[in-house]
């Protein structure tokens, strides 16, 4: 059997598993999903949002890209963004990195990737810029990388407030409230970094007022 074919199998496994257990699983779900949470996550394999929160199909709604990315230019983040805001309704935004993240490591080098990889570490290599001076005092190169990984997460649910997504839900709603976490690869637990409440101050550079 190749490996693909195994994932097929362990489907067809599961599903029988979860039809057994909840005989109206899949029909419930098939007519309606209300996740209350929108994840942003790394795509490393290792950190998987369903299975680290110990939630189900249809709990969190999921984007996930190199490093946890929140660009101001990426439609597809927008779209997401977008869509859970406005039309899932979440009550909550979260952006997940985590440490030993390879995506912040290469950030860090100088190494040339290529064009495209290139385009995306650098907005990585930009949160190191602003954090400069305290990254550059770090003397051990993997304290370096997760003190960027927490930085890094922080500046990323800054430009979730920056949105005006996010500022119009505040305004209307109350909701959503953002979170910043940092999952350990080496112990598999969750260390919350950062928390914003609907509605709070942000640079007026970044501010919408006719919203
Ligand atoms: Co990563």
């Amino acid at each position: 059997m190749t490996s693909y074919e195994k994932l097929l199998l362990e489907n067809k496994a599961w599903a029988k598993e979860v039809e057994q257990e909840d005989p109206t699983f899949f029909k419930r779900l098939s007519a309606l999903q209300t996740p209350e949470f929108l994840w942003i996550g790394c795509s490393d394999s290792r950190v998987p949002a369903d299975k680290i929160t110990g939630t189900q199909p249809g709990e969190i709604f999921v984007h996930r890209n190199i490093a946890n990315m929140v660009v101001h230019t990426d439609v597809n983040l927008l779209s997401v963004l977008d869509y859970a805001v406005n039309h899932l309704k979440v009550r909550h935004v979260i952006v997940c990195g985590h440490y030993g993240c390879g995506g912040v490591k290469a950030a860090m080098g100088n190494q040339d990737f290529k064009p495209v990889l290139n385009m995306w570490l650098r907005n990585i290599k930009d949160v190191y810029h602003v954090h400069k001076t305290e990254l550059d005092a770090i003397a051990n190169e993997d304290d370096k990388t997760d003190r960027l990984v927490e930085l890094n997460v922080k500046e990323q649910v800054s430009h979730l407030a920056q949105t005006s997504i996010i500022q119009r839900a505040w305004k209307n709603d109350n909701r959503p409230y953002l979170h910043g976490w940092v999952y350990g690869l080496k112990d598999g637990l969750i260390k919350p970094v950062m928390e914003v409440q609907p509605g709070a101050e942000i640079d007026p550079l970044y501010r919408y007022d006719d919203l």
